[in-house]
């Protein structure tokens, strides 16, 4: 199993380009099954979770096409993707494919409502809480399906005349759900107005690419989404939107560290409110043309405390590596984590180095320490173990992470991205 061990000390310096966002592509993969023309993808990263994904959709139907595979350039790692459904082969997806990734459950929004049918395996996905799936089962019952559990699988049913446009109001955000809903909604009889809405930019990725294939949905980035069922959606060309979790990830990065990096390819106005926070803790953060600059000079880091709340709010995606950050703060923190019950398991980790932090339910003490010594550590989740490589790249010494798939599911050549502003992190196989 991969590690990636990492000397710290040294500031980051340089251009990272930010990849296109695993958390868009994902969804916009899944609604290549709405259509039996081709959907083409650009600046898909290249990550183990969209790999995985591509397994199930073969397993569907699709049709898959790589390239775009040029010769890698100095800013230049993304792919484009052709994904061609003619006709949808199984609506069944199986549980080893499914309790890999919790996303691929969506897929059971364009099954049910392209074929009326959907088999679908219960979700896995990282370990930050018992994420349940019945906000999915609601809104689909809402627009007429049948749902039945049996046996570890849901099995949905539309209506013989296929899926009814219906109001529903989520009783608590969801993304993923928010997706589920809008991606059936296109092809329902009729009109779905969908409130309590996610906000997230990749809902509104993923309405714009649907409204590029034809789809009639307005409101996508408001709380209350409006989509006017259509007979048939056809093929499009779409460019996923910049990754705002690796963006943020690599500033926090660079305000732990002290240094200078432009993040190309990437866009402030994703993640705001991380970026006052960030500003606040004392890094520059200034908005250039095809990205952002982060500068930290000074030595200080000012403590500041977070709520993870859904967009526009700070990111749960960001709350582990945030932390990180907070552990060498020159006080005291409070993070407060309301989106998943279970995302503090990086604490103990984060301890190992050295970092001083208490918890006491969805709340996080964190008094910052002087200084962070390396250690062997383990990554718990795709986040979490982020976390633990911006602490290394702080902390004095050699951390090594362990079980860095974890890493390869949402960042797309992190160890080359860090090495080229100066960093020492290499991957060490066995
Ligand atoms: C997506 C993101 C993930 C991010 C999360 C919150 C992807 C691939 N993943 O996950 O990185 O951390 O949004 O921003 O886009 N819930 C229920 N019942 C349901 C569905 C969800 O109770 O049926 C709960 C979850 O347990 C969680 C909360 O709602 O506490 C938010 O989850 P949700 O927004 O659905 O997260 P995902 O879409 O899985």
């Amino acid at each position: 199993m991969d590690r990636i061990r990492i000397t710290g000390g040294n500031a980051l310096r340089g251009i990272i380009p930010i990849s296109g966002a695993k958390n868009a592509a994902l969804p916009l993969m899944i609604a290549s099954l709405l259509t039996s023309d081709t959907l083409t993808l650009e600046n898909v990263p290249h990550l183990a979770d969209v790999e995985g994904l591509m397994r199930i959709l073969g397993n569907h139907g699709v049709d898959i096409a790589v390239n775009g595979r040029r010769e890698r350039q100095e800013n230049d790692y993304s792919r484009t993707i052709h994904f061609t459904c003619r006709t949808i082969a199984d609506t069944t997806a199986p549980y080893e494919l499914v309790s890999k990734m919790r996303a691929s459950f969506w897929v059971i929004g364009p099954l049910l409502a392209r074929e009326g049918r959907a088999r679908v395996s219960l979700p896995g996905g990282c370990a930050i809480g018992t994420r349940p799936v019945d906000l999915f089962l609601e809104a689909l019952t809402a627009l007429g399906a049948d749902i039945e559990i049996d046996g570890g699988y849901v099995n949905a049913t539309a209506p013989k005349g296929g899926l009814l446009g219906a109001r529903y109001r989520f009783p608590k955000v969801s993304v993923g759900a928010t997706h589920v809903m809008m991606m059936a909604a296109t092809l329902a009889n009729g009109t779905t107005v969908i409130e309590n809405a996610a906000r997230e930019p990749e809902a509104l990725d993923l309405a714009n690419c649907l409204n590029a294939m034809g789809a009639k949905i307005s409101g996508a980035g408001t709380k209350t989404i409006t989509v006017e069922g259509v007979a048939s959606l056809s093929g499009a060309r779409h460019r996923v939107l910049p990754d705002r979790i690796e963006t943020g990830t690599y500033a926090m990065a660079v305000a732990m560290t002290g240094g200078d990096v432009t993040l190309e390819g990437t866009d402030a106005a994703l993640l705001e409110t991380a970026l006052d926070t960030l500003r606040q803790t004392g890094a520059e953060i200034t908005a250039t043309e095809t990205g952002l600059r982060i500068v930290r000079t000074g030595d200080r880091i000012m403590p500041v405390d977070v709520v993870t709340e859904p967009f526009p709010g700070f990111p749960t995606d960001l709350q582990a590596q945030f932390m990180a950050l907070m552990t060498r703060s020159s006080g005291v923190s409070h993070i407060t984590e309301t989106i998943f019950e279970n995302r503090f398991m990086h604490v103990q980790e984060l301890a190992r180095l050295g970092a001083r932090i208490s918890l006491s339910g969805q709340m996080a003490r964190v008094e910052g320490v002087s200084r962070l010594k390396g250690a062997p550590v383990m990554a718990t989740d795709l986040r979490a173990s982020v976390s633990l490589v911006i602490a290394g790249l702080a902390a004095e010494g050699e951390t090594v992470v362990n079980r860095v798939y974890h890493l390869d599911r949402g960042f797309e050549r992190l160890e080359e991205k860090l090495t080229r502003c100066g960093a020492l992190v290499e991957r060490v196989s066995e």
